[in-house]
């Protein structure tokens, strides 16, 4: 059995993402969808909200499983003997950096490759930091965000820009 873990900041999960699980569900046996902190970025939802709007997009797909850690990907990857990363790839301004987080995490284990899928034509310039933006300020992510997750992405940015938290 092939396992795959996709990990990302997922603050909120985009059609972009969306788009890479699906086809990476049907690449492996199983798919871990893991919500993983990026010290780097600070987040609008929680780790629990995140993976709750992961779960609502992905509940008819049934190799999936949503998970979040607070750790080191690989501290996770080699508990639940994993056998692939999975990253998207949206334009080469990615590429260095994800390069860079490949080699890290190869480096930290051998046995962990990583793989990338490049974007589709939406997910090329689509990015959870857009989406906000735009909902910040009313304008239309419909086509950007699944839709039976719009409403909650709108609360949650509101209550970003209304609290400050
Ligand atoms: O969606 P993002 O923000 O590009 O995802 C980056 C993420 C969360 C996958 C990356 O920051 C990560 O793996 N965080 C966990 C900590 C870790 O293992 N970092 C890599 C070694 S420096």
């Amino acid at each position: 059995m092939r396992t795959a873990i996709y990990p990302g900041s997922f603050d909120p999960v985009t059609c972009g993402h969306l788009d890479i699980i699906k086809r990476a569900a049907r690449l492996f046996d199983k798919l871990i969808v893991l919500v993983s902190v990026n010290p780097t970025k600070s987040s609008c939802f929680t780790p629990n909200e995140r993976v709750d709007l992961i779960k609502r997009v992905t509940r008819n797909i049934s190799n999936i499983e949503v998970d979040s850690y607070d750790g080191l990907l690989i501290d996770y990857f080699n508990a639940r003997n994993a056998d692939v990363i999975v990253k998207g790839l949206r334009a080469m301004s990615d590429f260095e950096y994800e390069f860079q987080m490949a080699l890290v995490n190869k480096d930290l284990c051998y046995d962990a490759e990583t793989i990338f899928l490049c974007a589709d034509a939406v997910g090329t310039f689509l990015s959870s930091s857009m989406v906000k933006q735009i909902a910040m300020f009313d304008g239309d992510i419909s086509s950007y965000v699944p839709s039976e997750i719009e409403a909650d992405i709108k609360n949650g940015v509101k209550r970003l820009r209304q609290t400050g938290e």
